[in-house]
């Protein structure tokens, strides 16, 4: 009892998985307990938060002059260092409550392509939020522990992780990485291209959080058995007056052609450089899609189409890095192994 209120002192062990797009953070005993878009809005002039998360990210594109809306992490890393920092704290001091009250342990997914300068950013805003000890997984290798992989067998596992900034593919067996690669093309160059494309054949310009909702209402990467279509409203380039469109599926299709085949010659190119018993495993046992990414309508039909190899989407994919290291502090004596620091 005594020790028990001596521990409730102590912060609890929390995996956090500090996405381009999305922030989720675990705690032990717990599971998910904030789920929140990686973005927060300050009031210029004093610097103060304003919001973060869900609230924040309504703001993009829509603020007046006195407010900054920002999404401070690119391309899966840290691009804005003070509203990183800002902004895990915010997260942090959320989900206190539910973690304890003094500093916690901290278990921090990063993209397997990081710097050392990289990963100092992540473990230094980390600290300055309150965290104690940090310790770095590489988010291919939580995907996958998250997605039920099974990384501890002499087997060949291929996960590919497709989030906001950055598509990771990874083969992994016996707890290590055999082959992996990171591109820094993923959802929000879907986005990107789908903006470009309204501009291009409509003269129309719409913001990102319009551009987002088109790829996921109506996106695929692979012919639909339904066609899809939706409304569209934007401003008129030439005029700067509002105007609605009405946009295909296979309007949007065509505007992520793009950024969708360097997903698909990613993967490609993971099956050239991956030893052939292991690319063997992968081929009987199917890929595995993480990441928010993975939701894209049709990737999965597309990937086989295309490679012949089957394709899995990971349960909750949007979950899939902070479950897995979740997974791994819980099993902290098996999982250290895959730490790296
Ligand atoms: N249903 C959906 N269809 C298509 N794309 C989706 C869907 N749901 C979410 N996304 C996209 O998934 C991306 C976010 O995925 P996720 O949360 O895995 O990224 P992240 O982990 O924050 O980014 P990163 O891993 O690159 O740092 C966004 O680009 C979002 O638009
Ligand atoms: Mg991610």
């Amino acid at each position: 009892m005594f020790f028990g209120k001596i521990l409730g002192l102590f912060g609890k062990d929390m995996a956090m998985d500090l996405g381009t797009a999305n922030t989720l953070i675990y705690i032990k005993g717990r599971g998910i307990v904030l789920n929140e878009p990686s973005v927060i809005a300050i009031q210029r002039d004093t610097g103060k938060t304003i919001a973060v998360g869900h609230k924040a990210k309504e703001y993009l594109g829509r603020t007046n002059p006195s407010i900054l809306a920002s999404r401070p992490l690119k391309d899966g890393v840290i691009a804005d260092f003070d509203l990183t920092r800002l902004m895990i704290k915010e997260f942090i001091s959320t989900v206190r409550s539910a973690a304890g009250l003094v500093k916690p342990r901290m278990l921090i997914g990063v993209p397997s392509g990081v710097t050392q300068v990289e990963k100092r950013a992540v473990i230094e805003s980390a600290e300055q939020a309150g965290a104690r000890e940090i310790y770095l997984i590489e988010e291919p290798m939580a995907a996958a522990i998250g997605a039920g992989l099974p990384i501890e067998q002499p087997r060949g596992s291929m996960i590919v992780d497709i989030g906001g900034g950055t598509t990771e593919v990874a083969v992994i067996s016996m707890f290590s990485t055999a082959y992996s690669e990171s591109v820094r093309v993923a959802g929000d160059e879907g986005n990107e291209a789908i903006m470009r494309y309204i501009q291009r054949k409509y003269q129309m310009q719409v913001g990102e959080n319009t551009a987002e909702n088109i790829k996921i209402g109506i996106g695929s990467a692979f012919p639909l058995d339904e066609p899809l279509s939706m409304e569209v409203s934007g401003k008129d380039l030439l005029n700067g007056i509002p105007r609605t469109i009405t946009m295909t599926d296979e309007e949007v299709r065509e505007a992520m052609a793009e950024p969708v085949s360097v997903i698909v010659e990613s993967v490609r190119r993971a099956f050239e450089k991956t030893p052939p018993e292991l690319a063997a495993d992968v081929a009987e046992i199917g890929l595995t899609l993480a990441g928010g990414g993975a939701l894209i309508r049709g990737l999965d039909r597309l990937i086989n189409h295309e490679m012949g190899i089957k394709v899995v989407i990971a349960e909750d994919p949007l979950t899939s890095v902070v479950m897995g290291a979740g997974l791994a502090l819980q099993n902290i004596r098996d999982y250290r192994r895959v730490f790296i620091n």
